[in-house]
């Protein structure tokens, strides 16, 4: 069931939204070549403790970090340790907060230093492909236009999109109905109410969109071991338009 969120609880999803939003800010300002992966996720833990947050990634079904930290070939889910991170490096930094009783999501890919020609478009192309996602998106709009737009946007670059993740709405709870797919045909899917809360995440890849988790049960990476991006943005979905709680 998709929840449909008054305008005094929108007001009380700004603020972990905000704070997801200045992490990333944080994290953007702080992340360097010669850390670990550990190094970043202890940053976004204190930040988020400090704003008087809490990681709603950490202890979720026995996660056990406050941000997912996928490096290059890892799509997402990467778990935070001691991989040092590399100048070339692309890094997605996938990261919730908790507080007012709800939760707040989003995701950036950074680069490190100077990445690749492909790896630089591909960041790019998958930051267009959120903004072409939500394009004409308000109430009424068909669920699956988003994925649809997405995906043309990808493809269109030479790009793959990843399936076996997708975004979600969100709310009391990190994940809420509907899954949010990144493809999709077009004028498919539910009417979209006004009011609701959704997190729009497109995951794209160089190359196929294949993925395969690894042995800790989360750490998911492109089959073929060419790079991929994430970016994402929790978006309160209204009648005339959206309004994006994390930028
Ligand atoms: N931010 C992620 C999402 O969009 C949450 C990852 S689940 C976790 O779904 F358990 F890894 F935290
Ligand atoms: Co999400």
């Amino acid at each position: 069931m998709i929840f449909v969120k008054s305008e005094e609880e929108i007001d009380l999803m700004r603020e972990p939204n905000r704070i997801v939003r200045d992490c990333l800010g944080f994290v953007e300002k702080n992340i360097a070549a010669g850390m670990t992966t550990g190094d970043v996720d202890a940053l976004v833990y204190s930040f988020i403790k400090d704003n008087g947050a809490e990681p709603s990634c950490l202890g979720y079904c026995g996660y056990p970090a406050s941000a997912c930290i996928s490096v290059n070939d890892t799509v997402v889910h990467g778990i935070p340790g001691d991989r040092v991170i590399e100048e070339g490096d692309i890094v997605s930094v996938d990261l919730c907060a908790y507080k007012n009783g709800f939760h707040g999501d989003g995701a950036r890919t950074f680069r490190i230093g100077k990445v690749s020609a492909e790896r630089d478009k591909l960041v790019r192309v998958t930051e267009e492909c959120f903004f072409k996602g939500i394009e004409g998106l308000k109430a009424g709009a068909p669920l699956y236009d988003i994925g649809y737009r997405v995906q043309r946007h990808a493809e269109a670059n030479g790009f793959s999109v990843i399936r076996a993740y997708t975004g979600h709405g969100i709310g009391r709870e990190m994940h809420e109905d509907p899954s949010v797919p990144n493809f999709g045909r077009r004028g498919t899917g539910v009417r979209l109410p006004s009011g609701c809360v959704i997190c729009v995440e497109p995951m794209i890849a160089c190359g196929t969109w294949r993925v395969k988790v690894l042995p800790d049960g989360w750490t998911a990476v492109t089959q073929d071991g060419k790079s991929a991006a994430h970016y994402e943005n929790t978006v309160v979905v209204r009648e005339d338009g959206v309004e994006i709680l994390t930028l």
